[in-house]
């Protein structure tokens, strides 16, 4: 039965003469999901995606979009499909206009309906007043919303975006994340790939961990990091007597772990760990504030990917050696 917006991959392996890039990937995807492939260079992220939108088929294993299989109903899957690339071979020297006319009639969009299809595209990724401009005079932003609005041509039921914010600098890739978030409905599912942690939990309701071609965990943002963090923890930076302002924080309810130490410049440093899904940072703050100690700062601390990668796989990058 077909699932229309349901991803499904089975056993993917995808070799390069001698060279393993992926192997035994397995996942689906439901309908109106949107998720992250998360993995440093080299991981098997674009090769995954790859063979998702059929670019190449996989050496062994079986992915289908919608329900119909990637190699054997190719043409059929494709139609159920909207692509950006890692690099995007957009034809600067064409209007925006001009471009997502030439894509549609690639997918055969019927010429009646392809000025409506131009529109939806144009208008899904705030495009529309650059209507008329040359791709090539447009900033990377604007050039990368061109790419998600080729892959919006025919209104597919699945997304597929490698690395969307690569290369872009951080305003434009805020504003890239929030198009993106909005993409996604109950009947249009998003896939992305990225190597920025905070970038898949910012847009992502699942996120699937590759490293070294194989998927190392697939959960929740949030859960990723309760199952690879015995307790939340802040930082509490402030000023007065080290021992007084550790018995202080101590004593709030709630606190289960406590490292102290004495900065170069002379603040104390206490490492302040709670429970998941408890939030004590403003009974902290009310501690060392009531105890007469200057509060300088209280910041979460937030695992980065080399954490989370030196924890599921024992490396700092995921990366393996010898390749
Ligand atoms: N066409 C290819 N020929 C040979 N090796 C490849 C090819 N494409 C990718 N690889 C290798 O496969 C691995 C995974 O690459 P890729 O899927 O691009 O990773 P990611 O997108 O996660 O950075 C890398 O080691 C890369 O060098
Ligand atoms: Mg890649």
């Amino acid at each position: 039965m077909s699932v229309s917006g349901e991803i499904r991959a089975e056993a993917l392996q995808k070799r390069f003469g001698d060279f393993v890039a992926v192997e035994d990937v397995s996942f689906s995807v439901s309908p109106g999901e949107v998720v992250g492939f998360l993995g440093p260079n080299g991981a098997g992220k674009s090769t995954t995606l790859r063979m998702l939108t059929g670019v190449f088929p996989p050496t062994s294993g079986r992915c289908s979009i919608s329900g119909y299989d990637v190699v054997s109903q190719a043409i059929a899957a494709r139609t159920q499909l909207g692509y950006l690339p890692e690099r995007t071979a957009l034809y600067t020297d064409m209007t925006v206009e001009r471009y997502l006319r030439f894509v549609g009639e690639m997918k055969r969009i019927p010429s009646a309906t392809l000025s409506r299809a131009i529109g939806a595209a144009m208008a899904a990724t705030a495009i529309a007043d650059r209507a008329r401009r040359l791709i090539g005079t447009l900033s990377k932003g604007y050039r990368q919303r061109v790419g998600i609005a080729q892959a919006l041509m025919g209104d597919p039921a699945v997304l597929i975006l490698d690395e969307p914010t690569s290369g872009l600098d951080p305003g434009q890739a805020a504003e890239i994340r929030v198009l993106i978030r909005g993409l996604a409905d109950a009947r249009r599912t998003v896939v992305l790939s990225s190597h920025i942690l905070p970038e898949v939990e910012s847009i992502c309701s699942r996120v699937i961990i590759l490293a070294q071609g194989r998927v190392v965990a697939v959960d929740e943002p949030s859960r990723l990091e309760e199952r690879l963090r015995p307790h939340r923890q802040v930082v509490v930076r402030a000023l007065g007597e080290a021992a007084a302002l550790e018995a202080v924080v101590r004593a709030v309810a709630g606190v289960i772990a406590l490292e102290g130490g004495i900065e170069a410049d002379g603040t104390v440093r206490l490492l302040v760990g709670f429970a998941h899904r408890t939030d004590i940072r403003r009974e902290i703050a009310a501690a060392v504030v009531g105890g007469g100690f200057g509060l300088i700062e209280l910041e979460p601390v937030v695992m980065t990917l080399e954490e989370i990668f030196l924890t599921l796989v024992g490396r700092p990058d995921g990366v393996r050696e010898g390749v």
